[in-house]
């Protein structure tokens, strides 16, 4: 009997089953757990119906029916295992192996084939065809015709049943067009156009869906067979979206890892860096045992010599100057029971307040930074974008920055007509599906604000009570000022004002930029007005996105010295206490040892001296202090000045957990034991206030309920006034005239991931990105070498020409050890700026 509400009631192999109007025959079946066999269909793709193996046969259809393809009906009658279906599944097996290689045992998709499974299952043992098998030849000499068409992939088209999913999720979710299929019929193959190569930063998970072994990952292929691995639930320890990760080792190596996919975050994507990034802790020049500095070497030593000599030098600056002369400095992609654990032991051990997880961040604040503070506190889910009717993007290179919040944004625009707006300092690939992508002059983000603002006030847009009075305080106070300060036509900006009124759901998404600004609380403060005169508190979602895989857990745990009133209360409330000292950000405590007031830092999985946006200050600094411990998995150009190196054990060597983004724990398992003698961050940290007597736990089961109190959502900031900061416009040097953005390559996040010779087959050095417009002025090609010059430094990288560059800007990439670009930048400067001298053209 069908419902006249909006499900449907049919019958499954005799099961009644009620789904929604425009469920497909299969999804129906399998809501009831009855399994039908798939090759082209994927959860995440439109059906295309090619393979024809999920055939169902339906009570008074003519002909068997894809299911995959096949909406519901009402009363309508499915078998989905009748004699008619299985002849009919049998049939196309048959028929997809007439050209097939029986080459499974050399094959690595072998163990986990969808072909081979069911052609098993279905016991095709025999075949009609008596013809030769068709054969993609390529060369002669090669008996697979395996043909690279990616930094990591490989092709073998023989194997191809031409399901075409990999084609059809490089172009509808990746929005690449770098792979498609090419001739007719037998003959048909996927690949790339020519001279292309498939190379976006989604390109593993076209391997991922294949459903045999035509494209496989050089990661894996000839390491070893699946069935002699196991598998270990972990996350994604590099950017701050959180995506869930299968590890697949045997004994003490991992193979790969896939996607574990969770629909609130992932969708079952991931990106490369994701992917490859479990090479890192595989890497051969891990630190494997303790060093101590003895004459101009670092010589290697026990735990116990180690862990004394730091406690006892420790405990002398403790005792003689105070625990304020030691500054602590950890990396957010480090775990939660490592942030707390430093936290604990600076505030409980050595009644410090100098704690930091922010080694990237120019000038932070003398205290905590209220607005900021607010915007980040707002509950934010990555699939809620997708419920959004516009999505405005501010300063955030998504696909470089948040590869999986690209993808729900580019899922929103493409497959459910949001409108996308993207402000930003250069033109993005996100910014390609956007309705409008302005691109401002760099550094007047907030003037494009307030004259967002304005336009929504002059055009009567805003239902805000306050908003002439909030009118009066802006500077620039007319549109046609911000207008001309940002270089964005009045027009674009007042159609904009009306596209954000005229919607019911918006999610407004800022990035890297506004995070890691000097300008972090003007800008925030813009924000807010921009909320408060478009309603977007009341009709949305504001995410400020953190960067790292736990910097939004470093946040909520407190690991910054400048904390709310909110955040005091909370640690006193698990500890009794709190230090009664301002405590030093990350910026101040490098200050400080130049100048000699601070003695000694304990920093962990930093390259501080490669990461620190002011080479020449870090440098300074680290170099002044009398006692310098560092924590990291491999050397680095800051283990190397250190008095103590120790050796760190990696995320996939224990169990702990990341706060992605949007606030979620997530916990994570070891897959191997600790490298060598290295230790987890916790361990070596709590080694340490044994030292003091002091320990900061027994069992780390004494941490998590510390742990859950601190991540706790704090509702109470959730109110906003407007606020006036005044845009001021900053002041340059005339002969260095060209603005400089340093960011996160894009398959290199973190400075490690030099160590994946996967990711160093996208890229292995770094480069200077420039427009087509500049290149022809200045007369040089891809590959020439410029020297980039700053007030502060120079450095030679060779140019890359990018049709993502607007022609008065330049784009460096930290990340790459040759080429430390922070020695070009200055902590006090908001924007870097640039001369370019051609050192050898091509
Ligand atoms: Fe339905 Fe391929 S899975 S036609």
């Amino acid at each position: 009997m069908s419902d006249d509400s909006n499900n449907i009631n049919l019958t499954i192999d005799g099961q009644q089953v009620s789904v929604p109007r425009g469920t497909t025959v299969l999804e129906a079946a399998r809501s009831i757990r009855i399994d039908i066999p798939t090759f082209c269909w994927h959860p995440k793709l439109k059906p295309a119906g090619s393979c024809r193996i999920c055939y169902v046969e339906i009570e008074k259809a003519r002909t068997l029916m894809v299911s995959c393809a096949t909406d519901v009906a009402p009363d309508m009658v499915v078998h989905t295992a009748s004699e008619k279906v299985l002849q009919g599944r049998k049939a196309v097996l048959e028929f997809m192996l007439m050209n097939h290689p029986l080459d499974c045992p050399t094959c690595d998709k072998g163990g986990e084939c969808d072909l081979q499974n069911l052609t098993f299952k279905h016991g095709v043992d025999d075949s009609r065809f008596d013809f030769k098998k068709y054969r993609h030849i390529r060369d002669k000499n090669s008996t697979f015709d395996d043909l690279r068409i990616g930094s990591e992939i490989i092709r073998n088209q023989n194997r191809c049943i031409l399901c075409y999913k990999c084609v059809r999720a490089n172009k509808d979710i990746f929005g690449e067009q770098d792979l498609g299929a090419y001739q007719r019929g037998n003959i048909t193959e996927i690949n790339t156009p020519p001279g292309e190569q498939v190379d976006s930063l989604y390109s593993g998970n076209l391997v991922e869906i294949c459903p045999v072994g035509a494209l496989t990952n050089t990661d894996w292929r000839y390491k070893i067979r699946v069935w002699n691995t196991q598998t270990v639930d972990s996350v994604c320890s590099y950017c701050a979206d959180g995506c869930n990760l299968t590890l697949w080792k045997d004994k003490q190596k991992i193979y790969r890892a896939t996607s574990r996919r969770n629909d609130n975050i992932d969708e079952g994507w991931i990106c490369d860096v994701g992917r490859y990034g479990y090479q890192v802790p595989m890497a051969e020049d891990r630190l494997t045992t303790p060093l101590i500095k003895k004459g101009d070497s670092q010589v290697p030593a026990t735990w116990e010599e180690a862990l004394g000599l730091i406690s006892e030098k420790f405990k002398k600056i403790k005792d003689e100057r105070g625990g304020v002369c030691i500054g602590g400095l950890i990396s957010p992609n480090l775990d939660s029971l490592s942030l707390h654990t430093f936290s604990k032991f600076f505030r409980m051990v050595l009644n410090s307040n100098n704690v930091d997880f922010r080694a990237g961040y120019k000038m932070l604040p003398e205290k905590a930074d209220d607005l900021y503070s607010k915007l980040t506190s707002l509950p934010f889910k990555i699939s809620d974008i997708e419920k959004s009717d516009l999505i405005l993007v501010l300063d955030s290179d998504l696909t470089k920055e948040h590869p999986i919040v690209n993808l729900r944004v580019r899922k929103a625009v493409t497959q459910k007509n949001a409108s996308l707006f993207a402000l930003n300092p250069i033109t993005t690939q996100t910014g390609g599906i956007a309705t409008d992508e302005m691109v401002y002059n760099i550094g007047t983000l907030h003037a494009l604000l307030n004259g967002l603002c304005i336009s929504l006030i002059d055009q009567n847009l805003t239902q805000y009570e306050n908003a002439r009075d909030l009118k009066n305080k802006l500077s620039p106070n007319t549109i046609e000022e911000a207008s001309r300060i940002s270089g964005i036509d009045v027009a674009r900006i007042n159609s904009l004002a009306k596209a954000i009124t005229e919607v019911k759901n918006i999610s407004l998404i800022a990035g890297e930029l506004l995070t890691s600004s000097i300008n972090r609380e003007q800008l925030s403060g813009a924000i807010i007005n921009l909320c408060l005169l478009a309603g977007i508190f009341d009709k949305g979602q504001v995410g400020v996105l953190s960067q790292a895989a736990n910097s939004k857990g470093a946040e909520k745990l407190a690991v910054m010295p400048h904390l709310s009133e909110r955040s005091i209360l909370k640690i006193k409330q698990i500890w009794d206490k709190y230090p009664d000292n301002d405590g030093l950000a990350l910026d101040q405590m490098i200050r400080s040892s130049i100048k000699e007031e601070l003695d000694s830092m304990f920093i962990i999985g930093s390259n501080l001296m490669l990461e620190y946006p002011d080479g020449a200050v870090v440098k300074e600094g680290l170099e002044k202090l009398d006692f310098l411990v560092v924590a990291d998995i491999c050397e680095t150009e800051t283990t190397q000045i250190a008095d103590v190196v120790l050796p760190l054990s990696t995320w996939v060597e224990y169990d702990s957990s990341f706060v992605n983004l949007e606030s979620v724990e997530q916990k994570f398992k070891a897959a191997i034991k600790p490298v060598g003698f290295s230790l987890p961050a916790y361990q070596i940290i709590n080694k340490i206030a044994q030292g003091f007597k002091t320990p900061l736990f027994e069992t780390i089961d004494e941490l998590i309920p510390e742990i859950k109190t601190l991540l706790q959502p704090d509702d109470s900031q959730n109110s906003f006034e407007n606020c006036a900061i005044e845009y001021i416009e900053e002041k340059q040097n005339p002969e260095f005239e060209i603005p400089l953005l340093i960011t996160n390559e894009l398959h290199h996040f973190g400075y490690f991931t030099e160590k994946s010779n996967s990711l160093s087959n996208f890229c292995s050095e770094a480069f200077l990105e420039i427009s087509p417009g500049l290149a022809e002025k200045l007369d040089v090609k891809n590959g020439s070498i410029i020297r980039v010059e700053s007030e502060v430094g120079k450095i030679n990288l060779p140019v890359k020409i990018s049709e993502y560059i607007d022609n008065d800007v330049v784009r460096a990439y930290r990340n790459f050890s040759a080429s430390p670009v922070n020695i070009l930048q200055m902590r006090k400067r908001n924007i870097d700026r640039v001369k370019l001298t051609v050192v050898e053209g091509t």
